[in-house]
């Protein structure tokens, strides 16, 4: 048979994709829906300023230090605005927390309040910027506890395992947005010449490790477990054959490589700051998103005693221990801790 040169039928937009996902859920009234495209929206503006950001001037740092404790880049901020601005007077949203700001959102009196709750990274990675390194966004929507009225903090503390959507976009060599709404995990890559998300990864599923992704710079402060792990990682003792290493530090690309590759991704707690006995990475901004992506694609999260996606947030900027990607490698750390680190402390 001869294809039709202009048959489109196979091309699947995100827009078309999500609709499609909508009819899972047959009390949807459209409104998570809207909230994905509102997302990939930004992932285009967002991206767009990304691969422009040395001509735009927009490298280098603001003066401004975040809740972190770290330099906010002026992609951060653009990033941050860009989100918050396309989102927050849709009527879809009852407020927003991002990982740059010390306090949540909430909708602006002017706007309409709707049901969810959006939590983000704007800017994963972004001291890879200057270094034109891959970079992404991370989000999470979960429902809103409350009925109505002023939204409160405490809405936003809830477990991974609430949350209705979740995804990452990843500004690399080409930008792709990956989301799972519970029913698989799918990946769209921006075509630059039509402006459009189109499915280019659908239902994907971690294949067997190939790779692991850790920090091995801070190899002295970790715990006995972890160093036992990583050496087992490494095929040290023969439990495994050894797996090799790639470390971006940028979580999104990390977590990326590993989910289409096969791989664990691990930032353990460490001894190395005293401020941050539990890790750097943020669980409600990072971990908890991205452990529902690795749970639908057939992977684990775990903080090193159990699934992150049981953790509840103890403030809007809980750090935690995460180890992310294949199942049976995640399962093998919760041992290795279990085994060697007396108190099984983080
Ligand atoms: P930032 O956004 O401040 O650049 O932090 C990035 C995060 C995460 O994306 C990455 O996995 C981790 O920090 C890297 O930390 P190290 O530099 O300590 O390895």
């Amino acid at each position: 048979m001869v294809r039709d040169p202009v048959d489109n039928s196979s091309i699947i937009t995100i827009e078309r994709h999500i609709l499609e996902e909508q009819a899972f859920h047959p009390k949807a009234t459209g409104v998570l829906t809207n909230i994905l495209y509102d997302l990939a929206l930004a992932g285009k503006v967002i991206a767009s300023k990304t691969s422009r950001a040395g001509l735009a001037e927009i490298l280098g740092r603001t003066e401004d230090i975040n809740i972190q404790g770290e330099t906010v880049m002026k992609l951060d901020r653009f990033a941050d605005l860009t989100i918050s601005r396309l989102t927050d007077h849709t009527g879809r949203l009852a407020g927003l927390a991002s990982e740059e700001n010390a306090e949540f959102m909430p909708i602006p009196d002017k706007y309409p309040m709707g049901k969810y709750l959006l939590v983000f990274d704007p800017l994963d990675g972004s001291s890879n910027v200057d270094y034109n390194m891959p970079i992404g966004t991370i989000f999470g929507i979960y429902k809103r506890t409350g009925e109505d009225g002023p939204v409160s903090v405490s809405e936003f503390l809830q477990p991974g395992r609430k949350l209705v959507a979740s995804g990452y976009i990843a500004y690399g060599t080409s930008t792709m947005f990956v989301y799972t709404a519970g029913h698989g995990v799918h990946g769209f890559t921006l075509d630059p010449h039509v402006g459009e998300f189109l499915l280019s990864h659908p239902d994907i599923k971690i294949p067997p490790a190939k790779y692991f992704s850790v920090n091995l710079g801070y190899q002295l402060y970790w715990s006995k477990g972890v160093q036992a792990y990583t050496e087992y990682l490494q095929g040290r003792g023969g439990g495994i054959k050894g797996l090799s290493l790639r470390y971006i530090g940028t979580l999104v690309s990390d977590f990326h490589r590993n989910l289409l590759a096969g791989g664990v991704f691990y930032y353990p707690a460490d001894s190395k700051d005293p401020q941050l006995p539990t890790g750097k990475l943020r669980l409600l901004y990072e971990a908890a998103p991205l452990a529902f992506i690795a749970e639908q694609a057939g992977g684990y999260a775990s903080d090193g005693l159990g699934p992150i996606l049981d953790v509840k947030p103890s403030s809007l900027h809980h750090r935690t221990p995460l180890y992310i990607g294949n199942k049976d490698l995640v399962e093998k750390v919760e041992e290795f801790i279990r085994d060697l680190d007396s108190s099984g402390s983080l």
